[in-house]
């Protein structure tokens, strides 16, 4: 069993980046810049957005914080949206999820400046991701992919089983699993709340991709003998001995599930880490694109 450890993996990306950002300032270019919103006090959030903006500043991009409080109304998040997407400085656009129940997700994302969406989550850029088409890939996903190529794990023909089916993991996860690319070329079964048989199905799983965050969901009789699990859950559970009072618990119950794969992700240091290098990478991309026009 080898562990897919997606904190080195990262580091290795955000080391070429940091060379790549060097090179573009040294060309006489402005460096990239990532604008972050986050709205109200989720603790989640603000750790993942933290997270986001120290990122930045350790490969050299630029990056802006914009804080709402939970009652900004829905047209104030958008006119700032549209300053940022007519701001020629800003190169990524990122609005935290999940919102507040009084402003519409779609809606922001829909106003996010396709081109500036390094989030992928505009339709623009899932259609263009669903067509093979060049585009920002939603990171959680872009991350995973980046994951199985740095390990070199061979993916073609495999059968990957996706639980879980939502817009920011699942479904774009199985789209490009099932894509003709390396990695790739996978059978791709996606399960949900829903699925019959469940265990049945992920026994089948070359490749068992965990997404439905629910802390220690997949055990080891479901999964075969040399698989390749992926831990996409971070769910908080109280731990009186961390200083936080919580610790993180994965989809996937390691210890017993650890033993019977070729190769899985721990969490934390995992996907997660992961998940900011695919961010930086869109993020570098779109400022890039823009050195070309
Ligand atoms: N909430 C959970 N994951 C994500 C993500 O990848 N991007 C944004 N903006 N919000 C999230």
């Amino acid at each position: 069993m080898q562990i897919l450890d997606g904190k080195k993996a990262a580091q290795s990306i955000k080391d070429e980046l940091k060379l790549e950002v060097a090179q573009l300032v040294n060309d006489g270019k402005k460096a990239p810049h990532l604008a972050a919103i986050l709205v109200g006090t989720n603790g989640a959030s603000e750790t993942y957005v933290a997270s986001k903006v120290k990122s930045c500043a350790e490969v050299g991009f630029k990056s802006t914080l914009i804080r709402f409080e939970e009652e900004i109304s829905e047209m104030k998040l958008l006119d700032t949206i549209e300053e940022l997407n007519n701001d020629p400085d800003v190169d990524g656009i990122l609005v935290q999820l999940p919102l507040p129940a009084h402003i519409s997700e779609e809606e922001v994302i829909n106003t996010i400046d396709p081109e500036k969406d390094v989030d992928g989550f505009h339709p623009a850029n899932v259609g263009k991701m669903v067509q093979g088409l060049p585009s920002f890939v939603a990171a959680t996903p872009y991350g995973i992919m980046l994951l199985l190529q740095h390990y070199k794990i061979d993916t073609k023909g495999k059968h990957a089983i996706v639980i879980g089916r939502s817009n920011i993991v699942g479904r774009p996860m199985s789209i490009l699993l099932s894509s003709n690319t390396n990695p790739g070329n996978c059978t791709v079964t996606i399960c949900h709340s829903q699925t019959k048989n469940l265990r049945e199905l992920c026994l089948q799983g070359d490749i068992i991709i965990a997404a439905l965050g629910r802390a220690d969901f997949v055990r080891a009789d479901m999964v075969k003998e040399g698989a390749v699990v992926i831990d996409v859950g971070i769910t908080r559970v109280e731990d009186a001995s961390k200083k936080s009072g919580f610790r993180l618990k994965g989809d996937v119950d390691f210890e017993n599930v650890a033993p019977k794969c070729a190769y899985i992700t721990p969490v934390p240091g995992g996907v997660g880490p992961m998940t900011i290098a695919a961010l930086l990478k869109n993020t570098f991309r779109s400022c890039a694109m823009k050195n070309y026009e």
